[in-house]
């Protein structure tokens, strides 16, 4: 479990329980807060007789003159302030804990998540191969890539599984009938959305080749309809519309040159095929498309080649390819940034 996962349940489980604590009405008897739920709705209130309704009057209150009361009610009175002395003192130990098991609440859930965490990422192991792992996690960029910013549109949501028609998605239908399978297995012990499912399994490909340990934080809701299309990039592109187009994702330069480095994975020539590493830095650099020497200039995508063309990405492809630890950590943060783009989040 990550900090930013566990602190996120903790904040919002802290959230609810102080939302939850609505009043604090202490009894001049009684020092102990009055616990009211907001989305509790009381039943309509019984018709009470007006004696009754007195009774609950007295109750709350004791500045009442005494010399207004005869014996009869002075001595009822004793023994009302005696019970509510007793309920005061002996639920204590409970309210003071109060506080204490919201704590306990939020390390609970947090402990949930972990739990749906490992049984998803249990899950895509056994059958994301290594020969599989590109297409999962091309299934990724094509999911939350639709993210537009500016008009809140799109973004990690599943409706790629809307979209697998769509001629920028040609090839994903295979990694989405593999992670289906997946899914109702997942979905018969624990459900998961397709959001949440996509998001784990792409960490578990890049995991699978040797890259970093990714853990994403869970709860995204799925989107019912596909998204609008034309915001993923198209492989023509130039460094500048490469760049304008992952800032209107609210990616940098940098996280679009370490998210491009997932190119490492797969037939694009960017040394072994199923092995997640710098190689992708190191081979740009050598810019073997220039060259005629057999199918080198087959290597890499037009939007690849753009990246060394630009001093902006170019100081980061170098800084990855010398430093293959510095890569995998910027890879990580920009992953877990690129899944949460868009997201809509399931409350506690
Ligand atoms: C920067 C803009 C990007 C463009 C224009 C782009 C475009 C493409 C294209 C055209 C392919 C080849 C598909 C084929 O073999 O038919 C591809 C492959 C791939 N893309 Fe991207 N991509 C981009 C960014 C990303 C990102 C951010 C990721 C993931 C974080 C990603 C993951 C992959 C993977 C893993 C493959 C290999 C798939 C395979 O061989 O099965 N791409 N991409």
């Amino acid at each position: 479990m990550s900090s930013t996962t566990s602190s996120m349940f903790r904040y919002k489980a802290k959230r609810m329980a102080s939302s939850t604590i609505l009043h604090h009405t202490p009894s001049p008897n009684c020092p102990i807060p009055y616990f009211s739920f907001p989305q509790f709705k009381s039943p309509a209130k019984p018709k009470q007789s007006p004696s009754t309704v007195k009774c609950r009057q007295n109750l709350h209150t004791s500045s009442l003159p005494t010399e207004t009361l005869d014996d009869e009610s002075g001595e009822r009175r004793l023994i009302l302030n005696r019970r509510r002395t007793f309920i005061c003192v002996s639920t204590l130990p409970f309210m003071l804990r109060a506080d204490e098991s919201v704590e306990g609440f939020g390390a609970k859930a947090a402990e949930s998540v972990t739990n749906i965490h490992m049984l998803i990422a249990g899950a895509v192991r056994k059958v994301v191969s290594k020969g599989k792992a590109a297409g999962v996690l091309r299934l990724v960029f094509h999911d939350a890539g639709t993210f537009d910013m500016d008009e809140n549109l799109g973004g990690m949501n599943g409706s790629i599984i809307y979209e697998l028609d769509r001629p920028e998605n040609a090839g994903l239908k295979k990694s989405f009938k593999i992670l289906d399978k997946v899914k109702s297995e997942v979905d018969a012990m624990q459900s998961v959305s397709w959001a949440d499912m996509i998001a784990v399994a792409g960490a578990e490909a890049v995991s699978v080749c040797g890259g970093p340990t990714i853990t994403v934080p869970l709860g995204r809701l799925d989107s019912e309809v596909p998204d609008s299309e034309g915001n993923l990039p198209e492989e023509s592109l130039d460094a500048s519309a490469l760049k304008q187009c992952f800032k209107r994702k609210g990616l940098s330069t940098q996280e679009l040159v370490a998210l491009s480095g997932a190119h490492t994975l797969g037939s694009k020539g960017f040394g072994n095929p199923t092995v997640f590493d710098n190689e992708y830095y190191k081979i740009l650099l050598q810019k073997p498309w220039t060259s005629s020497a057999g199918m080198s200039n087959m290597i890499g995508l037009p939007s690849d080649h753009a990246l060394v063309e630009d001093d902006e990405c170019l100081g980061w492809v170098q800084k990855y390819a010398d430093d293959q630890n510095l890569f995998f950590e910027d890879f990580k943060k920009a992953y877990i940034k690129l899944v949460n783009s868009g997201a809509r989040w399931r409350s506690l």
